[in-house]
């Protein structure tokens, strides 16, 4: 057996997978749900130990902090006002350059967008008969403008008038906004509420057509390759050894130890006459860089020459053993030798990290080279123990995972070295550090960075170790008390090197592809050097692409082959078929670990009173997630799923904890039976958020999503959504919400109605009518759906909220509907609505109408089984099992 083959997790292939009992087996009771560390025995909420809100007594509409015509709407997350003018300007000249490039954006940031998913033809989408085949007209033209036309200035949904002096600002949202504001262009000006047509998603299909292989979701390169925008490099050889042209140190059985070495790498290395790996002498032989001719006697005596733009590049070879060290260069914990690592390739690598920059030339950190065995296993002690809480900490199908996972090789590896930073060197003045005296840490990084690319070279794997508390650590070594340790690295001799990350090779983590981290002038406006940039709502629709027609296929197959009379699961058969289709595989990978997100926001609507329940409630029960007190911990913790908060819109201030994303784009929403409930640049930047926690958790090694929400009065909202996206009578759509007596909701109703007289709301503008009557938590709900469809992965909906940013992503990028599973129905009569409109069957029907996620929880290991069945279940062919006559 490889290494290689060693780390690749047994998920890797598909297969039948080890016995389980369950998700929570083999974990301590406390282990389990993002709130478990600090739950108690009862069960009741610890730490601030906040009654349940939902206990305390309604006391009519009190008056809670709120968004209201004369609080400031800000936008906290993203932008500053002063800055607006000036982004303002470059953004014109971002459209300029847009609308120039456009047809050739569609072009070019295909490839690289798509290589974040599956590519996608032209005729895909209708070929496939799916949702956007059936999807109508509206939802088509959303996605088309989204993707093409800048509408016409006037064209463009005013700004709140209630926004307390906030414009409409084309520079915040970039090329996002203008994309969004397509829709309008394209729009008549009246309202239609015809409704448009009921959509489904693609599985079953009318009919098949061939379909592109989705790419690796996440899009990451491949590995070992360079990575995009990597100058051209001759192709390394085969294999993670090779290309040492440093003599080999023999070992004691005669193997060349350094058998990983990129390249020699010299002693003193300031020799300046020659390049680094040139032989001497060889800087005579190249060719002197062009001199310009003598000047004439009566020019000025001097020019400067001119040389080529990249005289001083190294030769190919040279900047190719540079990235190569770069890319090759791994976190090592598996694998070590007990061969001893020789002082002068410790020397040199020592040296490598002390030609680290610095904060005004401070060389802040020291290297404490720790070989004695009795020191070691004393640092492992501290590391284990932080590891064991760290485990227990985790839910259900990450600890499971965890347990697998090796964190440091202190005892391995025949040396460690131990990095601090002195936060004070260089006295009162440090050049730079005044202002940021988090430099001095920073710079100590990049020695360690230094060090671990010279290891690369010299052979030697690296493992860099953190599971500790850093003062236990510091007074464990006996260091003076005004150094810091920044890293603990285990240093030794390899027998290979793992071609990427551990933790991606083991389905801990994805990376994130190069293009999610590169914006253009400003934040939001995405694309590579060499590309037209992009918005992140365009890259995202251009990534979402049909089912597999392939795996779809197989998986039918094998339903029809398993040890079972043919449909007797029911509709989890079609789950797992559809399942097949979206990941691109039979049969798919178990969709765990999973994460709801629960996004929360406030309303303004909440001033018409349409519930009893106290706006501030919102901010409470987002403590109430945090402390692992809720109904959605309760569920997350059955289920082994992650649960983080996203305060997208949250009135009140909330603090800055592990599992909380700040992500708040206003302090709730204004009240939509007055006028917008937001601005459309709040509507874009909440849609981006969504889209970006959807990424997050992708990347964070999540392989199912599920959606979760929090915000007293959003029932309202959800309901003028559903009017508006299925056609519906207010009447129809709207219901008790929290609790709504039947004169609250007649009251309700008519709130919903006047709304939807105060705002024009055109279907086939989705985001137009998410900032007209929608909510800060829909918006960004939508926003995830996309994510998660561009990334192939499932998404479990909750309920009527859920459900009306469902029909929003849909309206955006029907396809994405592929990606969506009802969790349950709730008992809102809207969220029937939205089911029969986007062709759902939710798989949990318990009258429940909770929200936080609740419902989808329930659900999550239906989903899951449906795929463990496709995975583990015998065919009749393997099981020599006889099939009916
Ligand atoms: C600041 C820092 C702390 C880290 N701490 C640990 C650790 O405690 N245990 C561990 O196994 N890996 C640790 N790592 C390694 C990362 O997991 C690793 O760098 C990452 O998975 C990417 O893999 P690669 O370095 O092979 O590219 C740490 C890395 C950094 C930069």
């Amino acid at each position: 057996m490889t290494g290689d083959e060693r780390r690749r997790g047994a998920d890797d292939e598909p297969g039948p997978e080890p016995a389980s009992d369950g998700l929570l087996d083999d974990l301590p009771e406390t282990g389990r749900g993002t709130g478990a560390a600090s739950a108690p025995e009862s069960g009741r909420p610890s730490g601030r130990q906040r009654a349940n809100p939902f206990h305390a007594s309604p006391g009519g509409r009190r008056g809670g902090p709120r968004a209201s015509a004369d609080t400031p709407n800000v936008i906290p997350f993203r932008g500053h006002e002063e800055d607006r003018g000036r982004e303002e300007d470059r953004d014109q000249a971002a459209d300029r350059d847009r609308d120039q490039d456009r047809d050739g954006a569609r072009e070019q940031s295909g490839p690289d967008a798509s290589a974040a998913t599956a590519p996608e033809l032209p005729g895909d989408r209708d070929a496939s008969g799916g949702p956007e085949a059936q999807a109508g007209t509206g939802g088509h033209r959303a996605a088309e403008s989204a993707r093409g036309h800048t509408p016409p200035a006037d064209q463009q949904p005013s700004a709140p008038a209630e926004r307390g002096g906030e414009r409409e600002s084309p520079a915040g949202a970039g090329a996002f906004e203008s994309a969004l504001a397509n829709a309008a262009a394209q729009s008549p000006r009246a309202r239609s509420r015809q409704a448009p047509a009921p959509m489904a998603p693609q599985y079953p299909p009318p009919s098949r057509s061939a379909a592109p292989e989705p790419a690796e979701p996440g899009g990451s390169a491949p590995a070992g390759g360079a990575a995009a925008g990597s100058p051209p490099v001759p192709e390394a050889p085969a294999g993670h050894g090779g290309a040492a042209t440093g003599p080999p140190t023999p070992s004691e059985d005669d193997e060349p130890v350094n058998a990983h070495a990129a390249a020699s790498f010299p002693e003193q290395p300031d020799d300046r006459a020659d390049r680094p790996g040139e032989p001497s002498g060889a800087r005579a032989q190249r060719p002197a860089p062009e001199q310009p001719p003598a000047a004439p006697a009566h020019e000025p005596a001097y020019e400067p020459a001119r040389t080529e733009p990249d005289a001083h590049a190294y030769s190919d070879a040279e900047r190719e053993a540079v990235y190569r060290a770069i890319r090759e260069r791994r976190d090592v914990r598996m694998g070590f030798r007990t061969d001893p690592v020789p002082d002068e390739v410790l020397r040199r690598v020592l040296d490598a990290g002390h030609r680290a920059p610095s904060v005004g030339y401070s060389q802040p950190w020291d290297f404490i080279v720790v070989q004695d065995e009795d020191v070691r296993a004393r640092v492992q002690k501290l590391v284990h123990a932080q590891r064991d809480a760290y485990a227990r900490a985790l839910p259900g199908a990450r600890a499971r995972a965890f347990s697998g996972l090796k964190v440091e090789a202190i005892l391995d590896t025949p040396v460690n070295v131990v990095v601090t930073v002195d936060p004070t060197r260089g006295g009162r003045h440090t050049l730079g550090r005044h202002s940021q005296p988090q430099t001095a840490a920073y710079s100590t990084a990049l020695a360690v960075e230094n060090m671990w690319l010279a290891a690369r070279a010299e052979g030697l794997g690296v493992g860099w170790v953190s599971f500790f508390e850093e003062r236990d650590l510091a007074a464990s070594l006996d260091l003076p008390p005004h150094l810091e340790v920044v890293a603990y690295m285990c240093i030794g001799y390899v027998d290979d090197f793992p071609p990427e990350p551990e933790l991606a090779l083991g389905g801990w983590a994805k990376g994130r592809p190069l293009h999610w981290a590169v914006h253009r002038e400003n934040y939001g406006h995405r694309g590579l050097p060499g590309e037209a940039a992009t918005s992140l709502l365009e890259e995202t629709i251009a990534a979402i692409g049909p089912l597999n027609q392939r795996a779809l296929k197989d998986a039918e197959e094998r339903q029809a082959a398993m040890t079972k009379p043919p449909g007797s699961l029911g509709v989890l058969e079609e789950v797992s078929i559809r399942m097949s289709g979206l990941v691109g595989e039979c049969p798919p990978p178990v969709p765990e670990p999973a994460a709801v997100a629960i996004f929360a926001g406030d309303h303004g609507v909440h001033a018409q009173g349409v519930t009893s329940w106290p706006q501030e409630v919102t901010t409470q029960m987002v403590h109430n997630f945090l402390d692992g007190g809720a109904v959605v911990n309760a569920f997350a913790e059955q289920a082994g799923a992650e649960v983080t908060i996203v305060d997208v819109g949250v009135a009140g201030d909330l603090p800055t904890v592990p599992g909380l994303l700040p992500r708040k784009v206003a302090p709730g929403t204004a009240d939509f039976t007055r006028g917008p409930a937001m601005s459309r640049t709040q509507a874009s930047y909440a849609v981006e958020a969504g889209i970006e926690v959807a990424r997050d958790l992708v990347s964070a090694g999540n392989r199912c999503l599920i959606t979760g929400d929090m915000g007293i009065a959003n029932t309202t909202p959800s309901s003028a959504l559903i009017s508006v996206f299925t056609g519906a009578d207010p009447a129809d759509v709207t219901g008790r919400g929290t609790g709504a007596d039947d004169a609250e909701l007649e009251h309700k109703i008519d709130v919903v109605r006047r709304g939807l007289a105060a705002n024009e709301t055109d279907p086939s503008d989705p985001v137009g009518v998410l900032a007209a009557v929608g909510g800060l938590e829909h918006a960004a709900l939508s926003g995830f759906i996309l994510g998660a469809a561009a990334m192939r992965v499932p998404v479990v909906l909750d309920g009527v909220i859920a459900g009306a940013a469902a029909l929003a992503s849909a309206a955006i990028e029907p396809l994405s509907l592929n990606a969506c599973f009802a969790g349950h129905r709730s008992t809102e009569p809207g969220h029937a609505a939205v089911l029969s409109h986007i062709g759902l069957r939710p798989l949990v029907d318990l009258e429940m109408r909770l929200g936080e996620g609740s419902g989808a929880l329930l659900a999550l290991p239906l989903l899951q089984g449906s795929v463990r069945a496709l995975r583990n279940v015998a065919t009749f062919d393997s099981a020599g099992v006889s099939e009916r006559g």
